[in-house]
């Protein structure tokens, strides 16, 4: 049976440093939830205590209605896979996801049912007699994942597990973990610093800045199209911030006289936050005059900067469209800059805190 995971108020100290001040999550049972944040916030901490492995400094973690600050490791019935995938290199396959099994005194007949059908599960069936120094990092990686399912835990916590792949291995692993949890239910915490990987593997994730605070907690959609605050915004992908003025009923950029003349901004001068692919270059005279100030093959897109009143902005295209429709430029040329309103968020700054706005057609 997997379990709902609430995490509430926790704080986690070492000595003076405060690394967790107090975070509040629930996860739900049969959820794959990601904790997204940089190197360094706090997120393996985390793991740790609800894994047993850390004390808590504060606040409560319950597994369903049942708190488990106090009990031990060994009994919260936790699969866990970390970054370096800690699988013993003088046991064969076979014997890694036997181990804990063994350990248990289950007996023989059992111990032999449970480890085929969970070789079979995570597709490593025929490597079972060979040593993990004979196996690929992708192969390696399935043990630890079978060695941590075989025990039916409650629940798994991932921690980096892809890391050490390669980006082709990295992206069919995650698909494959994906429809794991699919088929067997389990509840997953996921963390990573990966924002690709997040959005394609969770179905809600937490981002978490660098102080260890969660900053939102949404479905990928949530997270990347209706991001609540700059970091989440910026944290998730390439980002333009443009200053926005409003001054006599009428928007414009930085200090510029070119009025930007979208019906659903509000009334307030504040930043705005779109992504490079938000912004359409064309040479059709719609939108604002701006000029290029910077042009990339980077093969799939072309990348521009183009400036305009005095404000940089990052733009891109893919190159198969950029061919189609005339849109290859070289640096200084002159050109119009047409954005769409769709992913444009209007950040004000209140109390210190941004807020933001989204706006479609
Ligand atoms: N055992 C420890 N003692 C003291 N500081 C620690 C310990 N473990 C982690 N930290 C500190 O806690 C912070 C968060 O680390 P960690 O949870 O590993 O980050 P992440 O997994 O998000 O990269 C870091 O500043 C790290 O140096
Ligand atoms: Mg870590």
């Amino acid at each position: 049976m997997s379990v709902a995971i609430n995490v509430d108020n926790v704080i986690k100290k070492f000595g003076d440093n405060t690394i967790i001040p107090g975070m509040t999550v629930n996860i739900k049972n049969g959820e794959f939830f990601t904790l997204l944040g940089p190197s360094g916030c706090g997120k393996t901490t985390l793991l740790r205590m609800i894994a047993g492995f850390n004390s808590i400094e504060g606040g409560k973690i319950y597994f369903d209605d049942k708190c488990i600050n106090d009990v031990p490791a060994h009994k919260r019935n936790i699969g866990m896979v970390f970054q370096s995938y800690a699988i013993f290199p003088h046991m064969t396959v076979r014997e890694n996801v036997e181990y804990g099994l063994k350990l248990r005194k289950i007996n023989k007949d059992e111990i032999k049912e449970k480890v085929d059908k969970i070789l079979d599960v995570v597709k490593i069936s025929e490597y079972q007699e060979r040593l993990p120094e004979r196996l690929s990092g992708g192969q390696q990686q399935r043990v630890a994942l079978a060695r941590a399912l075989v025990a039916k835990p409650s629940l798994m916590l991932l921690d980096e597990p892809l890391n050490n792949l390669d980006a082709n291995l990295r992206e069919e692993m995650r698909f494959e973990i994906k429809e794991l949890q699919k088929k067997l239910g389990i509840t997953i915490l996921y963390v990573t610093h990966d924002q690709e990987i997040a959005l394609a593997i969770s179905d809600r994730l937490a981002i978490m800045n660098e102080h260890g605070d969660i900053q939102q907690i949404g479905t990928p959609w949530d997270i990347y199209e209706r991001s609540e605050n700059e970091m989440v915004f910026k944290f998730m992908g390439l980002a333009n911030f443009i200053p926005v003025r409003y001054q006599n009923n009428h928007h414009y950029i930085g200090e510029g006289n070119q009025i930007l003349n979208w019906k659903n901004l509000p009334p307030n001068s504040g930043k705005l936050g779109c992504r490079p692919s938000d912004i359409i270059l064309s040479k059709n005279n719609e939108g604002l005059l701006g000029k290029i100030s910077r042009a990339s093959f980077l093969g799939a897109v072309m990348d521009y900067m183009v400036e305009i009143d005095g404000v940089t902005l990052r733009t891109e295209i893919p190159t198969n469209k950029a061919l189609r429709n005339n849109l290859m430029f070289k640096v200084k040329i002159a050109l119009s800059v047409f954005m769409i309103c769709f992913g444009l968020i209007l950040l004000k700054k209140s109390r210190g805190v941004y807020y933001g706005y989204n706006y479609s057609k």
